[in-house]
């Protein structure tokens, strides 16, 4: 069957991943976590202490970052340089730092060169913020998920809890909402829907009516590609 581009954008903790993962699995698509991304490299840079405002320690410090993603029997591990650091990017000095990285345009650069590598041969499933407005402008299927702050307050406390990290509501509360605004007002590549996306409000929809909707799309965009 003919493989496509998709791209899903959203606000934090709005289920990107977990539908991103749910889609590459029935799909048999690889997965990318465009977020992952930019947590590595802002762990770098805090574990290296670069000055955010020093434009030269900035790009060498590029230079020497390699991020792959792994698969192992503990889900798909995000690797910098060759070693793990899936546990260490979602702590919270990590989640505080990212936003604001996120915004250097030579980052930015360099990460969208490496996600449009990894989808050259299509068969993709991509999740972020930029996804259908800048890395993937011609995916043929864009998805912008949305759901009410308060349930992605809830899903992300969980899911940091899950992970064993411990972090109280109220901090998590802030740093989202705080993320979600420095991610739509930054000047480069904020976060938009793109004029052909397709929003899904999941708030009410459980993980699998999400996937069911979404996997109804795929089959409509794959057929219209094919004809
Ligand atoms: O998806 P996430 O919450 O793990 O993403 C972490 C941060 O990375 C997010 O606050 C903004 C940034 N990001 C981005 O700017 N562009 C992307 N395509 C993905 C993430």
């Amino acid at each position: 069957m003919k493989k496509i581009t998709i791209a899903i954008d959203g606000h934090s903790s709005c289920g990107k991943s977990t539908l991103a993962k749910a889609l590459s699995k029935a799909l048999n698509y690889i997965y990318v976590d465009s977020g992952a991304m930019y947590r590595a490299v802002t762990y770098y840079f805090l574990e290296k202490e670069i000055d955010l405002d020093d434009k030269k320690a900035i790009s060498k410090a590029l230079d020497k970052i390699e991020i792959r993603f792994k698969i192992t029997p503990h889900g798909l591990r995000t690797m910098l340089n060759g070693v793990d650091v899936e546990k260490e990017i979602r702590e919270m000095r990590v989640s505080e730092m990212v936003s604001p990285v996120a915004t250097i345009s030579s980052v930015r650069k360099e990460l969208v060169k490496q996600q449009r590598k990894l989808g050259k041969e299509k068969g993709i499933v991509m999740d972020g913020r930029d996804i259908g407005t800048v890395v993937f402008k011609d995916a043929e299927l864009k998805i912008f998920l949305t759901a009410d702050p308060e349930i992605r307050v809830q899903r992300r406390f969980d899911e940091l809890k899950a992970k064993g990290l411990n972090v109280d509501m109220e901090t998590v509360r802030i740093n989202l909402l705080e993320r979600d605004h420095i991610d739509s007002t930054r000047k480069d590549s904020p976060l938009r829907k793109a004029t052909d996306a397709i929003v899904i409000n999941n708030t009410l929809l459980t993980p699998q009516q999400q996937l069911e909707k979404t996997l109804e799309l795929v089959n409509e965009k794959i057929k219209e590609t094919a004809s």
